[in-house]
C-alpha cells in the first residue's frame, strides 16, 4: 500500500512539535504515513521535508519557495496530500478566516483534515461537518480542546452517557498566570510573558486573557455533545487586571461551564477543598456530569508544542485507520 500523504500548513510551534513526534513513533506506531510537503508565510514551501530543517525552522528561517499568503487555497487545492495538517494562528474577528476557507479548500478538494484551530471549529461546525459528509472526508479537532489529553473524545469510550454538565479550566496561559501568582508572587505581566516563552500563549494572547479561547473550547465541546452556544451570547470574562488578594482564602481559577441551556466563563473563587483549585501549572481539568457515571474529572495538560502534538497524533492514527478502512 502506498504511504499516505500529509500537507502540513503553518509550521509555528504546534508544527513542528508534530513533524518532530511523528518521525520519533512513526516506526513504531507503523504508520505508513510521510509529510511531503509544508506551507509556512514565513519558512516558504518545503517540500519533502527532512527533520534536520527543525533547528532553523525553529529560529523562523525561510526555507523553501517563498509563500505569497493570496496563493494558500490555490497550494491547497493543488496538493497531492491525501490529509491536510491545519496549524495556522486563531483569529476571532474574522470568525476563524483564513483558516476556515484553508479547510474547506482542502475538504473539497479530496483531503482529510485535521486541526488544532478553534476558530473554524467553534464558528462554522455545521458548515464543516456538512462538507465532511458531503465529501466523505474526515475532520478531525482534538487539538482544539485539552491539547493531547482526553476532552471530548472520551466520550466515545462511554457509549449511552449523557453529559448533564461540564465545568473546568480549559485555558493553559491563563491558569499558568493564576499559579505564578499565587505560588511563586509573580506580577500577572512577568507571568504572561513566561506563558508566551513556553508556547502556551496565543499568538494574540489577550484571547487567552479575555477568556475568548475558553469560551471558545466551550463551544467546541457543546457542539461535540450536541448543544449550540454562541460566543456572542455567552457571559465571558477574563482574568485582565485581576487582584488575587481581594478572594481572601479562596483560591480564583477561570472557570468554563455549560449545560444544554447556558454558558459562561468567568473568575470563580473556589475553597481549597475543590480539586480544582489544585489544578496548577498549564494544566487544564474537565469534569462532566454524566447519568451513568456521576462526575468524571480529567486533568492533563491543555497546552505546549508536545502536549499539542500528541493531540494530531491521536487524530492521524484514526485518519490513517479511517483511510486504511476505506480502502479495502
Ligand atoms: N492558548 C491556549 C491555552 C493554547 O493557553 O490554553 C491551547 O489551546
Amino acid at each position: 500500500m502506498r504511504a499516505i500523504k500529509v500537507l502540513i500548513l503553518g509550521f509555528g510551534t504546534v508544527g513542528q512539535g508534530f513533524f518532530e513526534l511523528l518521525n520519533k513513533v512513526k516506526e513504531e506506531l507503523r504508520l505508513n504515513v510521510v509529510v511531503t510537503e509544508i506551507i509556512d508565510r514565513r519558512r516558504g514551501r518545503i517540500l519533502n521535508p527532512k527533520p534536520s530543517i527543525l533547528p532553523d525552522a525553529a529560529q523562523g528561517k525561510l526555507l523553501g519557495s517563498r509563500v505569497d499568503v493570496d496563493e494558500i487555497p490555490r497550494l491547497i487545492a493543488e496538493s497531492d496530500a491525501d490529509v491536510m495538517c491545519e496549524f495556522t494562528d486563531l483569529d476571532v474577528k474574522s470568525r476563524g478566516e483564513p483558516a476556515f476557507t484553508y479547510i474547506t479548500t482542502a475538504l473539497r478538494s479530496g483531503k482529510h483534515v485535521i486541526t488544532t484551530n478553534k476558530g473554524p471549529i467553534a464558528f462554522h461546525y455545521d458548515e464543516l461537518m456538512e462538507l465532511s459528509r458531503k465529501y466523505d472526508r474526515l475532520v478531525k479537532f482534538k487539538g482544539t480542546v485539552m491539547a493531547g489529553t482526553p476532552s471530548f473524545n472520551i466520550l466515545n469510550l462511554l457509549p449511552g452517557a449523557h453529559v448533564e454538565y461540564f465545568m473546568g479550566i480549559l485555558n493553559g496561559t491563563t491558569n499558568f498566570i493564576l499559579s505564578k501568582m499565587y505560588e511563586e508572587g509573580l506580577s500577572f505581566d512577568d507571568a504572561l510573558r513566561l506563558a508566551q516563552q513556553l508556547g502556551y500563549a496565543e499568538a494574540d494572547p489577550s484571547l487567552d486573557i479575555d477568556g475568548i479561547d475558553a469560551a471558545l473550547k466551550t463551544i467546541i465541546l457543546s457542539r461535540v455533545i450536541g448543544w449550540r452556544h454562541e460566543l456572542e451570547k455567552m457571559e465571558v470574562r477574563g482574568i485582565r487586571g485581576i487582584n488575587i488578594r481581594e478572594y481572601g482564602d479562596k483560591v480564583v481559577k477561570l472557570i468554563a461551564y455549560a449545560d444544554k441551556d447556558r454558558a459562561y466563563v468567568r473568575p470563580v473563587p473556589l475553597d481549597k477543598s475543590d480539586p480544582l483549585a489544585h489544578v496548577s501549572r498549564n494544566l487544564n481539568a474537565l469534569r462532566f456530569k454524566l447519568d451513568t457515571l456521576g462526575e468524571l474529572t480529567i486533568i492533563g495538560p491543555g497546552a505546549g508544542k508536545y502536549e499539542t502534538a500528541q493531540a494530531v497524533l491521536t487524530d492521524l492514527v484514526d485518519v490513517v485507520n479511517h483511510i486504511n478502512k476505506s480502502s479495502k
